[in-house]
């Protein structure tokens, strides 16, 4: 969701008001991906790299961050949504990880989505993090380095619990990952939208879905073999 300061520079506002901006945008979005029936949906809100921001910007997020978990409680209970984080999480002020925490554990039995939250979040260290959990089990003797394989290394992620995205939408015209994902992302179709995160309306998410939907995803086969399975399939 990138290009809240943007947005507020081009509206002569100040970079807080456009991350408040982009608070509201989260509400639409997430509420649009629960009414299309997406069950998993996953916000880069707060980047391992975002420390370096200006003190009071910071401090604003996790603001804003704190009082959108608080508000958005009662919508997550009503629509059965589970709320996830993926990050290093205990570096988090202690504000926003007890009102994390509450929501996780208020929301944990929910089925029907997941919205996850990339918070203080990187893929390299996510790979960091995977590496020394792992390595700390090889020195206890409790796994087999020799087995290991990528099904077993994905558990070691923050994503343990959900799957790979099959869409990754980046907003604001920047035509990068920025660490997001990187592993998860490995076949997942990339949509970049030149608008900026407060302005890219649900009628636009639903256009990046339908250009998705338009994308043919072959995984390392050729378009040939993916029609004769489609075939095979449809005659069972
Ligand atoms: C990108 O715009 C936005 C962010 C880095 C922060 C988004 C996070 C929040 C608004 C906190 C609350 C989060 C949720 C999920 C409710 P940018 O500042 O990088 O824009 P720019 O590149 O135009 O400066």
């Amino acid at each position: 969701m990138d290009g809240n300061g943007r947005w507020a520079e081009r509206h002569g506002k100040s970079r807080i008001e456009g991350h408040r901006r982009g608070v509201e945008n989260v509400r639409k979005i997430v509420d649009a991906a629960r009414e299309l029936g997406i069950p998993y949906i996953t916000l880069f809100a707060f980047s391992v790299e975002n420390w370096q921001r200006p003190k009071t910007e910071v401090s604003a997020l996790m603001t804003l961050l704190n009082t959108y978990l608080k508000k958005e409680l009662q919508s997550l209970v009503k629509n059965d949504v589970r709320l996830n984080v993926l990050g290093r999480v205990e570096e988090l002020p202690a504000k926003v990880r007890e009102t994390l925490s509450q929501t996780i554990d208020k929301t944990k039995s929910h089925k029907s989505h997941v919205l996850s939250l990339a918070l203080n979040y990187g893929a390299r260290t996510e790979l960091v993090d995977a590496v020394k959990t792992y390595a700390a089990q090889i020195t206890s003797g409790r796994v087999d380095p020799g087995k290991l394989d990528w099904k077993t290394l994905s558990k070691y992620l923050y994503t343990r619990d959900i799957p790979d995205p099959d869409l990754i939408i980046r907003t604001s015209g920047e035509h990068r990952l920025s660490n997001f994902l990187l592993l998860q992302g490995a076949y997942a179709e990339i949509y970049f939208s030149p608008l900026c995160w407060p302005e890219f309306h649900p009628l636009h998410f639903i256009e990046a879905i339908n250009d998705f939907q338009q994308r043919e995803r072959r995984y390392g086969q050729t378009g040939e073999q993916l029609k004769t399975a489609k075939k095979s399939l449809q005659r069972t």
